[in-house]
């Protein structure tokens, strides 16, 4: 018999990208829940207590912690009291793709998700719903349910159920907010169902009943891969053909338009770009290639690794495109970098293209200026100094006085041979480029990976533009 909503005590290990901004949003729209976040690192939890500097920036997340901590939401480093205390935990730490050892380069390191889940097992004394947030391989929810079971006083404490998140950064309070869909997996025995039933209820509080579909442990732990995998085939799919475009005279934004408005295609995701990036689209392909290998699937596995192909393939062809426009040398020329950050509106540079344009320009011996408007310092410089995680490790080099890291765009181009877009922001597309173009070295080059300005614009102001997907715009006579 299904009873009123319960008021449940909820908590959730790892206060990231996802755990954060979703047990914001649970707290908000849940006023009768309490949520505790937790984190193993002291100083990501105390920033996450002071909603003016956040560990992560979101549109719209400073508000909603605002709105709710202290109230009903907290965040400690105290894991084995959260844990007690809750009745459904959430588990949304991070499951990177191995670095070393068997299956490095494509599988899940599930280390960290091994970790909390043990600590659950070993702390647990009352009945607990176990969520996997993270993204997992498929059947990742058995191995949980190992580790619990491995005390028998306890094993019948645990109902595991999956519960991917959707999210996409920059724009991920409005996701969760407003999701197309919340997927819930669950054991198909009345345990699991009732499982399934309790967490849907805690979603059902601002998600339409509809919205909120339940389907068995494996198919929504599959069905989270395979979302991430499509995605990103849609976006080396076009890349693909961007580069069709350039050798043919046709135009990608506009054989992009002319398919997607094919309602069986769609609009979406058909933006031609230097490649994807993220902390996710490529981890989480390499995660299906790898289970199909292992499955001994071997074209579905090689069908899915072409994505990643591609991908990198985009981000080398930019950078090679740069180097043969601008007279096939960019050796001790100055190069102002427009944005860092894997996308816009985030701070997030996990696998951003960013980085492998960059390295790619440094081997070429160019000096660069980077802005970006969200990217802290420390962390550009971190990933400078570990490089792109598919290339091999750069030999070493004085990257400080190769880089310069800047807070103002006009500095970052002034005396400049070229700019080169790496990220989308918007404010990029209403830069005085009257005012850049009189302070950069001529030719002016302008390289748009991801094609967000106005080309035309930019040609007559007399700037040389190369864009993905089209001839560029010379005021020279191509010979080629
Ligand atoms: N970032 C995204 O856009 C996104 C979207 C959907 C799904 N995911 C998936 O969600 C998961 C988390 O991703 P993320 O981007 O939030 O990662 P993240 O690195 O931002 O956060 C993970 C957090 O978990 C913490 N942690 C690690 N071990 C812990 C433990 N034993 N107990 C408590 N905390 C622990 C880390 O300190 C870290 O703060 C991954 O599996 C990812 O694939 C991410």
């Amino acid at each position: 018999m299904s009873s009123a909503p319960r008021a449940e005590k909820i908590c959730c290990l790892g206060a990231g990208y996802v755990g954060g901004p979703t047990m914001c949003v649970i707290a908000k729209n849940c006023p009768d829940c309490k949520v505790t976040v937790a984190d193993l690192f002291a100083d990501k939890i105390a920033q996450w207590q002071d909603p003016d500097h956040l560990p992560i920036f979101e549109p719209g997340l400073s508000d909603l912690v605002r709105a709710t901590l202290g109230k009903n939401l907290f965040f400690t480093t105290d894991l084995e009291s959260a844990i007690r205390e809750a009745d459904i935990i959430f588990v949304a730490v991070g499951t990177p793709t191995k670095t070393v050892g068997i299956g490095s380069g494509h599988a899940a390191n599930l280390c960290f998700l091994e970790s909390a889940a043990r600590l659950i097992a070993r702390v647990a004394t009352t009945p607990k719903i176990i969520v996997e947030k993270s993204t997992v391989p498929v059947r990742n929810a058995e191995t949980l349910m190992r580790i619990f079971t491995t005390n028998p006083d306890s094993a019948r404490l645990f109902q595991v159920v999956n519960n991917p998140e959707f999210l996409a950064e920059g724009t991920a309070v409005n996701d969760l907010l407003h999701p197309d869909r919340v997927l819930i997996g669950g054991q198909t025995t009345p345990a699991g169902h009732e499982a399934v039933r309790r967490l849907a209820d805690v979603y059902a509080h601002w998600v339409p009943r509809e919205r909120i579909i339940t389907t068995n442990l494996w198919s929504s732990e599959c069905s989270k891969l395979v979302a991430n995998a499509f995605l990103a085939q849609r976006i080396s799919s076009i890349n693909s053909i961007s580069e069709l475009c350039e050798a043919t005279g046709a135009d990608v934004d506009e054989v992009a338009r002319a398919i997607g408005m094919d309602s069986r295609i769609g609009a979406k995701f058909l933006k031609s770009s230097v490649g994807f990036g993220g902390s996710c689209f490529q981890k989480d392909i390499l995660n299906l290639v790898y289970l199909s290998q292992s499955l001994g699937l071997t074209e579905v596995a090689d069908y899915w690794e072409q994505v990643i192909t591609i991908n990198q393939h985009q981000k080398a062809r930019f950078t090679e495109r740069i180097v043969h426009s601008m007279f096939h040398t960019i050796t001790g020329k100055k190069i102002a970098v427009l944005g860092f950050a894997f996308k816009k509106d985030t701070g997030d540079t996990r696998e951003t293209p960013a980085l492998d344009v960059v390295y790619k320009m440094l081997d070429e011996g160019a000096n660069l200026a980077i802005y970006d408007p969200k990217v802290p310092d420390e962390l550009m410089w971190e990933d400078l100094r570990h490089g792109p995680s598919l290339s091999p490790p750069a030999r070493p080099m004085p990257l400080e006085e190769r880089i310069s890291h800047v807070t103002d765009v006009y500095q970052a181009v002034e005396g400049a041979h070229a700019i080169v877009v790496c990220t989308e922001w918007d404010e990029f597309k209403t830069l005085d480029y009257e005012r850049i173009f009189g302070s950069m070295v001529k030719p002016a080059f302008i390289f748009d990976g991801r094609n967000i300005l106005d080309h035309q614009r930019l040609f007559q102001i007399g700037f040389e533009v190369h864009s993905l997907g089209r001839r560029p715009l010379t005021h020279f006579p191509q010979t080629l």
